[in-house]
């Protein structure tokens, strides 16, 4: 029993590293966007996710919020309702001027992102 908490903790070490060697892989994968200033940004959906993280959390809700979660969240379901915000832009709205500022290649990214997180509980 003692035996079993130590031999796990180095496995999950291992896991991490992997994950860290399997992201910047796929930020290779996926290339780098410049910005107007010639700054090379890795164009990976957790990066370009960073925004709506900030409302709609990653894994884990923001704390206190009601905003809607989009962890696990199916990828079209995603884009299909940035579609349709985009489309009623110029009411005001927030998440239809949140909408207009992306591309379909990105909003691909980021759906597909979100797709894949699984939520945390708080
Ligand atoms: C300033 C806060 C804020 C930011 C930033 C933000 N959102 Fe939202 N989002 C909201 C709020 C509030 C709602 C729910 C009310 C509404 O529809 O306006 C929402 C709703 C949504 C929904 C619908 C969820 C559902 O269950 O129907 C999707 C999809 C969504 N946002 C995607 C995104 C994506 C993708 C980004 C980043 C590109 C983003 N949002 C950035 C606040 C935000």
């Amino acid at each position: 029993m003692q035996s079993r908490t130590p031999a796990r903790k180095p496995l999950r070490v291992a896991g991490a590293a992997l994950l860290g060697m399997a992201l910047a892989a796929s930020a290779w994968a996926e290339g780098a966007a410049s910005t107007a200033d010639g700054i090379d940004m890795p164009s990976t959906g957790a990066l370009r996710a960073a925004t709506c993280v900030t409302c709609h959390g990653a894994a884990r809700p923001v704390p206190g919020s009601r905003i809607p979660r989009l962890a696990g969240m199916p990828a079209d379901r995603i884009e299909r309702a940035m579609r349709d915000y985009a489309a009623h832009a110029g009411t005001g709205e927030l998440m239809g001027q949140i909408a207009r500022g992306y591309d379909a290649r990105t909003l691909a990214l980021i759906a597909q992102w979100y797709a894949g997180l699984k939520p945390e509980a708080p």
